[in-house]
């Protein structure tokens, strides 16, 4: 019975690790947010997810201009409660949600296309966790930062509407 207390504190300290803040807040500027969703090739009733979905506007133009069932996660609760609100002034249950959680944690196999802005060193810990969840033929859209263990399909420079530049890159898994 000796191994019994090593593993209680093994469970234990693992549902007490706290989930790992992947990136601060900073939204996408909207003009950035369109194009990612124009280069990512989103569909009439195709599922997106957004991985750290801020205030929620990609979740939002997809679902509004692009009638996908879009899908944020988010760690934050006032940006989880921020966007859910929008969401709810824009009538747009039936197609977009906000999942408050772990972007790591989450099931990513109905995905056909995933946004992401998060740091270079979280896309180094996302891209092999993605590799494993994501379906074939599935898309990502990174903004700013590249997923430097893959080859981007397409590469996209925009500049937003305060004339900074912005790098977008297009993966198929
Ligand atoms: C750079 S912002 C991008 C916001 C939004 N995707 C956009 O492009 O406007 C990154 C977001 O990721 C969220 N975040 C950081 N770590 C996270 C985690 N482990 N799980 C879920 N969200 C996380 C932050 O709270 C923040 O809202």
């Amino acid at each position: 019975m000796k191994w019994i207390l090593p593993l209680i504190a093994l469970v234990w300290q693992s549902h007490d690790k706290p989930p790992e803040r992947a990136a601060p807040y900073y939204p996408t500027p909207p003009v950035v947010v369109e194009r990612m969703l124009r280069l990512g090739e989103l569909r009439k009733g195709e599922k997106l997810f957004d991985l750290g979905s801020g205030d929620g506007r990609i979740v939002i133009a997809g679902a509004q201009k692009f009638k996908a069932r879009a899908a944020g996660v988010e760690l934050d609760k006032g940006l989880v409660a921020q966007s859910r609100r929008s969401i709810a002034k824009l009538e747009l249950q039936s197609l977009a949600e906000i999942i408050e959680g772990d972007l790591f944690e989450q099931d990513y196999s109905d995905a056909d296309l995933i946004t992401v802005y998060l740091l270079p060193v979280t896309n180094i810990r996302l891209s092999p966790v993605l590799e494993k969840k994501m379906k074939r033929g599935a898309r990502v859209v990174c903004h700013d930062f590249e997923f430097t263990e893959w080859n981007p399909e397409k590469t996209e420079v925009i500049e937003d509407e305060e004339g900074r530049s912005h790098t977008l890159f297009l993966y198929r898994r």
